[in-house]
């Protein structure tokens, strides 16, 4: 079956608009190469594909050949893509982008011989951007907080997962998790939060580390859970922050609030952190650098996904790649993010990550798209996004590229066209 359509002139032109006729969907985009994402593998590739969606809901994800009727009566508004890639929004599922100030001096001094653990050790790293955190007001941290997201959602990111952290006081903490809130609610975007407590050390508790952890697991975590401002939590599990033991008390806690975990495991050395995060159903185990086989074999065993990190591999300079090779053949999901944070990931493009992951860590072009997508939605512990099916929330993608493998062969600049988050056209 043919049918006549007007073709707009470009991808963002002109498009019919049948609002006052009783078509079936909001909006329908007409002539995409569509990378669907659904099945086990690859990109659910469809040419000549269309994607329809009401209320924010998809309801149509096929080819254009499989449409009923007169594709320009089907919804309010009709446009064709000429071609270009369509993809569900991308996931950011693990950033710290809310924090005070920056670290460009650290930059500096890594590449003039320090080491990111020898600073952490001096009182600065994390510790650092705790007192430009603490000493932000909230619409500050916001102000400086905005632009970060903002570039994240210019090339394609519709949902994103900021952690607490740079706090390390419980009115800091909360401040960071609802200014992470606003900046959702400000952009249209989704925006998932994570308490991280037992990011470091805060130096008011320099002396007395048990009673800090205590008061994380017993006071805080309850009135993060209390006033909802917490999809999940998170710790860092490394010698220049939290031990094994120590997480393990924290979602011991977590689980009896009913919090699913995630945990930066075996960045910087392998204290047991992937396997660690498995037994507790962790959604997540992220960094990886140097999980051996047996915490690949638990995560898979868990389900608890692989969160790769390229971002703060490449600007530490590491060399020791995470085993993913390992993770492939226990098919552990693999997932990539940003990392977004001042110390060691000032990584503004999700897209630039998922070149990282294909250059330095040798995934596959499908692989990153199925991290940045899939596999970060259940990351989250989102079921409702990640592939363009019909039922999912209508964040979709159109990109000024045609083929999926462009999205990680370009590196750097903006491809994103048409960004759409809950069916709403969404500007960054
Ligand atoms: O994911 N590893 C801990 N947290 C961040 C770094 C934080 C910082 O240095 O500010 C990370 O790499
Ligand atoms: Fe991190």
């Amino acid at each position: 079956m043919e049918w006549a359509f007007s073709h707009a002139s470009h991808v963002g032109g002109p498009c019919c608009d049948n609002a006052e006729m009783d078509a079936i969907w909001d909006h329908l985009l007409l002539d995409c190469t569509l990378a669907t994402l659904t099945g086990d593998s690859g990109y659910g590739l469809i040419g000549h594909g269309a994607i329809g969606w009401r209320d924010g809901t998809i309801e149509f994800a096929g080819p254009m050949s499989a449409l009923q009727g007169n594709p320009e009566t089907l919804a309010a508004r009709v446009e064709s893509m000429h071609g270009a890639l369509v993809t569900p929004g991308l996931i950011d599922c693990h950033t710290h982008l809310v924090f005070g100030g920056d670290r460009a001096n650290e930059f500096e001094m890594r590449l003039n011989g320090a080491n990111y653990e020898a600073i952490a050790r001096a009182g600065g790293g994390i510790l650092s951007s705790v007192s430009a955190t603490r000493a932000a007001s909230e619409d500050e941290l916001f102000a400086q907080s905005l632009p970060r997201a903002q570039a994240l959602l210019s090339d394609g990111v519709t949902t994103l997962e900021i952690k607490s952290g740079y706090g390390l006081d419980l009115d800091t903490e909360l401040k960071m998790l609802r200014v992470a809130r606003r900046i959702g609610a400000k952009l249209g975007i989704t925006v998932r939060t994570t308490f991280l407590g037992l990011h470091a050390l805060p130096p008011e508790f320099r002396e007395r580390r048990d009673d800090y952890v205590s008061m994380v697991c017993d006071e805080w975590l309850p009135v993060v859970a209390q006033n909802g401002l917490a999809d999940a939590v998170d710790a860092f599990c490394e010698g220049i922050a939290f031990t094994p033991d120590e997480v393990q008390r924290y979602f011991e806690a977590a689980r009896k609030l009913g919090l699913r975990v995630k945990l930066h495991a075996d960045q910087l050395s392998d204290l047991g952190g992937a396997t660690l995060a498995a037994s507790f159903d962790g959604l997540s185990a992220d960094h990886l650098e140097c999980t051996d086989e047996a915490g690949v074999e638990a995560m898979a065993r868990a389900g608890t996904v692989a969160v790769l990190l390229p971002g703060s591999y490449y600007a530490l300079c590491e060399t020791r790649a995470p085993p993913v090779s390992a993770m492939r053949e226990h098919h552990v999901p693999i997932a990539i993010a940003t990392d977004l944070n001042p110390g060691t990931s000032p990584l503004r493009s999700l897209r630039l990550g998922m070149s990282m992951a294909c250059t330095l860590f040798r995934l596959t072009p499908a692989e990153a798209l199925r991290g940045a997508t899939v596999n970060a939605a259940r990351a989250l512990g989102l079921g409702d996004r990640g592939v363009l099916a019909v039922g999912q929330r209508a964040d979709v993608v159109a990109w000024g590229v045609q083929k999926p493998a462009e999205l990680a062969y370009w590196i750097g600049g903006a491809l994103a066209a048409r960004i759409f988050a809950g069916g709403s056209e969404v500007h960054a």
